[in-house]
């Protein structure tokens, strides 16, 4: 008998319970370890205790363990290089390079690269001098948004309605570090408007399959009120996107900055997102991720029919255009459970109850993000906690079924915002 297929998938948020989920179920019926993973990854293979930062001990376990395939799912393993240690190492690992996930590692990287190849995105400037970015900033129109350039949690963007606010961020970022060296360098450009969305594509290199289009809500409050977070709940599709903006953002965005990169050698391989804004000039980019979106992936993979696998074996071996993926016509989402105080400060540690009854219905997933196992007792263990997901015949089914599987979930502090997929929603009725 053949050797089970050994996988490695790293991370431990709820992206990542969602992508094993889905993995589990292929019919090579692999062998998974999840590093550092999660209390629900339990139930699907095995949890490391290695940080997914950690890429020498994350290298190290692979040899060891003699791995067939590792999926480097969040940004910081990714901008640290760990695909290219890996392949250096005769390893198979699915994700871009250091080089490539500069697009997301560095904004300033990506938006001089979205300037070279005429991309769509706001105007821009980018600095690595205070005092240069100061007298720049009081040229410049308000409301006006200022970014560090390099990994802030999602946190790192400011959109300044006064002098004073932009002054501050400036400041914060590039005296007072308050993001470390993400700061050295600012990018400082033009406000857009519109509705923000997702856009995720798997590609080879050479070729790209794109996904259905979702939408996120990122800030915590209802009415997209509030502070920036990792991301409070998503949708997919989106029925206010149609097949021409579709092309249009296949032509416009996914295709050039393929070739963009190819042009500068720097080919990319792995899930490439560009996040969107659809303004009354057409669609612009207001950032890359080099990676799955989190909690995008959750319902990504309630929609997903394909094997995970078999795409992530053809994006490897250049292989994408061989493979016809395949999507559910269904709609899909997922409403995040959060602790009480996120994005501030929050405390860890409270029983969770009611994932069984929540998933009593077959319809709803629950994946697991902040939570652990503590002696056979569910609790949390970090700001967004879970992500309950739902898949139904169009998307008020797929919500309504998500929000009832949320009233049998609780826990001390649980908060979650009641409005996902609510603007859309009102787009089309
Ligand atoms: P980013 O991490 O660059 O996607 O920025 C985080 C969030 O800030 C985005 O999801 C937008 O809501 C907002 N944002 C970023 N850039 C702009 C911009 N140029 N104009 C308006 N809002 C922006
Ligand atoms: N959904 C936001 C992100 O993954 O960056």
């Amino acid at each position: 008998m053949q050797n089970k297929q050994k996988n490695l998938i790293i991370g431990g948020g709820g992206r990542e319970h969602a992508i094993g989920w889905k993995i589990a179920q292929s019919p090579r019926k692999p062998l998974i370890y999840f590093a550092p993973g999660n209390a629900g990854t339990i139930e699907l293979g095995i949890n490391v205790d290695i940080k997914a930062n950690d890429i020498n001990g994350l290298l190290e376990f692979a040899k060891k363990e003699k791995i067939d395939l590792t999926l480097a799912i969040p940004d910081d393993p990714l901008a640290l290089g760990i695909v290219d240690l890996f392949k250096e190492n005769g390893l198979r690992i699915f994700g871009p390079t250091k080089s490539a996930a500069q697009l997301e590692s560095s904004k300033a990287y990506a938006k001089n690269f979205m300037a070279k190849y005429g991309l769509p995105t706001a105007k821009f400037m980018t600095f690595t001098d205070y005092d240069t970015a100061k007298i720049y900033l009081s040229m410049q129109r308000l409301p006006i948004v200022i970014k560090a350039s390099g990994l802030a949690l999602g946190k790192g963007v400011f959109i300044c309605n006064s002098k004073e606010e932009a002054e501050l961020a400036l400041e914060n970022m590039m005296l007072k570090k308050v993001f470390g060296e993400a700061g050295n360098e600012v990018v400082i450009e033009e406000f857009l408007t519109g509705p923000e969305i997702s856009t995720h594509a798997f590609t080879d290199g050479e070729n790209y399959s794109f996904f259905p289009t979702a939408q996120d809500h990122k800030r915590i409050g209802e009415d997209d009120i509030g502070e920036n977070t990792g991301g409070m709940g998503t949708i997919a599709p989106l029925p206010f996107v149609d097949e021409n903006l579709i092309q249009k953002i296949k032509n416009e965005v996914v295709m050039p900055t393929m070739a963009g990169m190819n042009e500068d050698g720097n080919s990319f391989e792995g899930v490439i997102y560009p996040g969107l804004m659809l303004t009354e000039d057409g669609p612009k980019i207001l950032e890359y991720n080099a990676r799955f979106g989190d909690p995008e992936t959750q319902t990504y993979m309630r929609l997903l029919d394909s094997d995970l696998l078999d795409i992530i074996d053809a994006c490897i071996d250049k292989k994408l255009s061989n493979l016809e993926i395949k999507w559910s016509n269904k709609s899909a989402c997922t409403i995040v459970l959060a602790s009480g105080g996120y994005p501030a400060n929050y405390e860890k540690g409270k029983e969770i109850f009611g994932i069984h009854e929540a998933e009593s219905n077959k319809n709803v997933k629950v994946f697991h993000a902040g939570t652990i196992m503590k002696e056979g007792i569910l609790m949390t263990n970090g700001g967004r906690v879970l992500g309950v997901s739902a898949i139904g015949e169009n998307l008020q089914q797929a919500l309504d079924t998500a929000y009832e599987a949320v009233t049998k979930i609780s826990f001390d502090g649980m908060q979650y915002r009641r409005d996902i997929g609510k603007k859309t929603l009102s787009l089309i009725k």
